[in-house]
């Protein structure tokens, strides 16, 4: 069988959890703050705060913001739905907004029309790795008075022309879950340049209560802790982000090569020269479900895109988003990830030019 999808963890992972329990080092301490630590090194940011997952990052950043009922918040209509439901859950209108005609990124010109004078936050989500537009969505929110998180989630060692993705805005949010260039089955992380921020997340995770014994119980918080066990993972894994940058490359490439002149399967561009990183190989495939069929029937397995999040019936978002339709009903990931053999992706390249063949029939 060829997962869609291949991750790795290796002794030095383990090795890591040996010597975090060994030490008593299980909860959050000395070996989160290292991680936190290093990944603000590799981001070049002040700040990093660590906790539980992508999706609890996107929660503290919409929290800590204020943002709460008779808000609204502006998402792009494809996205991993975590995006939506963290404004959502502190009661926020979620505003949906189409995305680019060629990239499922959020069309930058559709923006200013979905703003209101209860706009509080836009959130644009560089998927697999490809940069939203972040100057001009910077500058419409400096033009508003309205804040930007950046959902880096599939993001991490991504970059654009300015740099790494999920630092060019308020707070930028990135998760550790499994299917990610590094991960440590959960967890994610908050990266920021703003010191109040920084302050008030780092207070959060903590019920906001600094000092248990003269506790002023001004605003609620919450527990949002990471662990060091989990940590130690994260360490261990960061070492590798180089190698399986070069290595996600690699496979993208290949498929570039080998699908080129297929009429029904359409790479969906990654910009890999300007430094975005490929993490998933994304299509768009005329015959998806015969195609997924064809394949699965081969021992391949692929994944359909995730729906576009207007289908979400309680968002209430009547709008209408032709842009996203052809990716949330064409859209394939083909196997990939950091340690998916490149043997297996010279053999689904074969396969998916004999299902061409077989088509064509
Ligand atoms: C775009 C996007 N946002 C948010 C998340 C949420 O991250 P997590 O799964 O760590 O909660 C993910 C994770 O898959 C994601 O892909």
């Amino acid at each position: 069988m060829i997962n869609w999808w291949r991750t790795g963890f290796n002794n030095g992972e383990s090795e890591a959890i040996a010597q975090a329990i060994i030490h008593e080092h299980v909860s959050q301490g000395p070996v989160v703050a290292e991680l936190e630590r290093q990944l603000a090194a590799y981001l070049g940011v002040p700040y990093v705060v660590a906790t539980t997952s992508g999706s609890m990052a996107l929660l503290m950043s919409t929290w800590v913001l204020g943002i709460g009922p008779g808000d609204e918040v502006v998402v792009p209509n494809r996205t991993w739905i975590a995006t939506a439901h963290a404004p959502f859950l502190l009661g926020a209108k979620i505003v949906l907004v189409d995305v680019e005609p060629d990239r499922p990124i959020i069309d930058v010109n559709l923006i200013e029309k979905a703003i209101t004078k209860n706009t509080k936050a836009i959130i644009p989500v560089h998927l697999c790795g490809r940069s939203a537009d972040m100057h001009t969505i910077n500058q419409i929110a400096v033009k508003h008075g309205i804040a930007v998180i950046e959902d880096a989630a599939q993001a991490l060692g991504s970059r654009n022309a300015d740099g790494f993705l999920g630092t060019q805005s308020d707070m930028g949010c990135f998760s550790f879950s499994v299917a990610k260039i590094i991960a440590t089955g959960q967890g994610g992380f908050i990266a920021t340049k703003n010191d109040k921020l920084y302050k008030k997340l780092v207070a959060m995770r903590t019920h906001r209560v600094g000092d248990i014994v003269n506790a002023e119980w001004d605003q609620p918080g919450f527990n949002f802790r990471f662990t060091d066990i989990l940590a130690a993972v994260g360490i261990e894994q960061l070492k590798l982000l180089p190698g399986r940058i070069e290595k996600v490359n690699k496979i993208y490439q290949l498929y570039e090569e080998g699908l080129t002149g297929l009429p029904f399967i359409k790479l969906i561009p990654v910009k890999i020269a300007i430094g975005e990183i490929p993490i998933y190989i994304e299509v768009l495939c005329e015959y998806r479900e015969k195609f997924i069929e064809f394949l699965a029937g081969r021992g391949i397995q692929c994944r359909p895109f995730y729906p576009d999040l207007n289908y979400a019936r309680y968002f209430n978002n009547s709008g209408h988003f032709p842009n996203s339709e052809p990716f949330g009903k064409s859209g394939v990931y083909l196997p990939s990830g950091p340690e998916q053999p490149i043997e297996n992706v010279r053999e689904v390249i074969m396969m998916i030019n004999e299902f061409g063949r077989e088509i064509c029939e």
